[in-house]
């Protein structure tokens, strides 16, 4: 048995919201992007939630405490950008397009289901992951879009 692989198997076969995580290094003054999945609320009280990143991502040293990111669910039209900044090798092409607004430095994905945005709040390592705790600090919604949702390898639409 290998528990690595039917754990991801068993985790393929789930349906997640497709969204981008966004961040602005003010000490490269870089932009970074990610597609994520592991998005989950956490509180109401204070405003919450948190995602998991993988430790080797591009983005993963701009996540600071106390630094700002925004978290762009995708809506169902919205998959090429979920690729681009999904994929390795196309990483010098994520911002390189219309898809982006930018608010204090910040981008976000424009004519997204919404749009959270966040100030880093804990941060805890874990395996080959860091759970980021955001404080939820501003949300923009579209109400006439529907989400962008991956499962079983592909992108669905509901
Ligand atoms: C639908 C989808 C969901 C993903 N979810 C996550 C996730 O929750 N956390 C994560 O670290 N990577 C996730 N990834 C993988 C990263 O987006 C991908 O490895 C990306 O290339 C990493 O950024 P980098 O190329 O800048 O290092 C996901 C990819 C896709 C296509």
């Amino acid at each position: 048995m290998n528990i690595k692989e039917d754990f991801r198997l068993a985790l393929r076969e789930l349906v997640y919201p497709v969204c981008i995580v966004s961040a602005h290094n003010d000490e490269t003054k870089e932009n970074h992007a990610i597609t994520v999945s592991s998005v989950t609320s956490l509180s109401f009280d204070p405003p919450s939630i948190l995602v998991c990143i993988n430790k080797d991502s591009s983005i993963h040293s701009s996540l600071k405490k106390d630094s700002n990111f925004n978290i762009s669910f995708l809506s169902s039209s919205q998959s090429e950008i979920s690729n681009l900044c999904g994929t390795d090798e196309l990483s010098n092409k994520r911002f390189d397009n219309d898809f982006w607004n930018f608010k204090n430095k910040v981008g976000f994905i424009k004519n997204s289901q919404s749009v959270i945005s966040c100030i880093v709040e804990e941060i805890t390592c874990y395996g080959s992951h860091s759970v980021f705790i955001g404080i939820v600090v501003d949300v923009f919604k579209n109400d006439d879009t529907k989400p962008l949702l991956y499962g079983k390898g592909k992108y669905l639409d509901i």
